[in-house]
């Protein structure tokens, strides 16, 4: 039996996540949907078998790989959610199983992801004997939309990939201003051994133009970047992204819950650790935070004393190090107090 995947790809890198999917699955028809960086794959090999291959392979223009079993035309109309429900093989969700609606919308619609993963969820808890479970789900039912074209599928959670872009569009002479900080997030990461799975909630903040949460948003499943300045585009237009345009003091209530905070904002350091303590209630029990310390004056010692003295009000288990990529700054790891 055959299986089906919507792909994510390298924005303009289309033809080559192509390429990339039909070495691995040659049998496999490979087709851009009208979205940017965005695939569907049918291929002749049963899903668990095409899943390894992908899941293997080193590869470089593909992102998230989602298993879907079906196809369906939607409209902007709320009424779609109800249509989504039906397309749900439930027979998929069986008991002792646990599940999450995943929901990634594309286009201009009258309801959120979220009105979509709440009504499936509470409908599909209520029609069978699957309970859902929003950590560490045993399946995930999937919905990809695409404006008026909808994908559904439900799949064992770990058949849902998460492989890392390795090339992203080429830009003009100038416009890559933060290939820098990219390489400093993921030398904190590497670091501190912070492991970020494709379940995790980030917060970014001082987040532009984006290099931290590019890489971030291609480890977890969703970032929340927050920065009154732009992103750049390539980062504000990934599909697992949202852009707050404000300022880290100012964040609204109803934002969440988060795995993980990352804070690179260039401001005095005792500032950004006030800040960090304001936002640690939003940090999920024993969450992880990386906050860089800039170097305010040549006295680098004390700024970063100053500042963990103020972050041990809500933080613990500290952590200091001065990386390649950040000179005049140093990275501080911590977590949440319980
Ligand atoms: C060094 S840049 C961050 C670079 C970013 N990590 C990246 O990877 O592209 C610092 C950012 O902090 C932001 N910033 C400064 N104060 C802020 C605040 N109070 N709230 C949110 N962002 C702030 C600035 O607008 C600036 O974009």
């Amino acid at each position: 039996m055959g299986s089906a995947f919507v792909v994510t790809t390298s924005s303009g890198f289309e033809g080559n996540g192509r390429r990339e999917i039909l070495k691995l699955l040659p049998s496999s028809k490979v087709r851009k949907l009208f979205f940017k960086g965005n695939l569907y794959v049918e291929c002749g090999l049963p899903e668990e078998e095409a899943v390894e291959l992908l899941r293997e392979a080193d590869t470089t223009y593909l992102g998230r790989v989602f298993p879907v079993d079906a196809e369906l035309k939607i409209s902007a109309a709320k009424a779609s959610i109800e249509a989504l429900y039906e397309a749900v093989s439930i027979g998929d969700l069986e008991e002792g199983d646990t599940f999450r609606v995943s929901c990634t919308r594309r286009g201009s619609h009258e309801f959120r992801s979220r009105d979509v993963e709440v009504t499936v969820g509470m409908r599909l808890e209520e029609e069978t004997d699957a309970v859902v479970d929003l950590k560490s789900p045993s399946k995930t039912v999937i919905v990809q939309i695409f404006q008026d074209l909808a994908y559904v599928g439900v799949s064992p959670s770990v058949n849902l990939l998460v492989k890392e872009i390795k090339r992203f569009r080429k830009y003009a002479k100038g416009e890559r201003p933060f290939t820098r900080a990219e390489f400093k997030i993921r030398e904190a990461l590497k670091a501190f051994d912070v492991e970020v799975t494709n379940d995790f909630i980030v917060l970014d903040v001082g987040a532009a133009p984006g290099g931290w949460t590019k890489v971030l948003a291609g480890m977890a499943r969703r970032v929340v970047a927050v920065d009154p300045a732009d992103l750049h585009p390539s980062v504000e237009e990934m599909s697992n992204v949202t852009h707050l345009r404000c300022r880290a003091e100012d964040l609204p209530e109803d934002i969440g819950e988060f795995d993980l905070i990352t804070n690179d904002m260039n401001i005095s350091p005792t500032e950004s650790a006030e800040i960090m303590n304001a936002l640690a209630e939003r940090l999920r029990e024993g969450g992880a935070a990386i906050m860089t310390v800039k170097f305010v004056t040549r006295e680098r010692r004390r700024h970063t004393r100053e500042a963990i003295g103020i972050l041990e009000e809500a933080y613990t288990d500290f952590r200091v190090k001065r990386l390649p990529h950040n000179r005049y700054e140093t990275s501080v790891y911590m977590r949440k107090k319980s």
